[in-house]
């Protein structure tokens, strides 16, 4: 997927794929914007594109960079929000460098129990 990435002001290619409940892979990539802050992270292309095809349920989240860069927090708010705590490997361009749980990226996260 880092392959696929429209990266062309940061030229940092970030790919994703998330698995679902029914062992499908789905990928996604950034895609910038002129507008920078319009910008889609990788993570949230894939997520995203999986709740399009009507996925709900997520096991497992693969992250790959030139260099093993972390989901930024917006992602980690979409990751909890979409998926709760499941396994995230963190890869590089070449291997995987950590496998950790969407909790430990964002502690005491806010989320839709807040709001019942
Ligand atoms: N990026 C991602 O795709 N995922 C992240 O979690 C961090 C940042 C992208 C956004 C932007 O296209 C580029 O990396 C540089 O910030």
């Amino acid at each position: 997927m880092r392959e696929k990435a429209y990266a062309p002001y940061s030229n940092y290619e970030v790919g994703a794929a998330v698995e679902t409940d029914t062992g499908e892979i789905i990928g996604g990539c950034n895609v910038e914007s002129s507008s920078y802050g319009l910008t889609c992270c990788a993570e949230r292309t894939a997520l995203f594109r999986a709740i399009s095809e009507g996925h709900r349920k997520f096991t497992s989240l693969a992250v790959s960079t030139e260099n093993g860069g972390m989901p930024c927090g917006a992602c980690r708010q979409v990751i909890w929000d979409l998926c709760k705590d499941i396994t995230v490997h963190i890869c590089d361009k070449d291997k995987l460098l950590k496998t950790i749980h969407a909790s430990d990226l964002l502690p005491d996260a806010f989320d839709e129990t807040f709001l019942k």
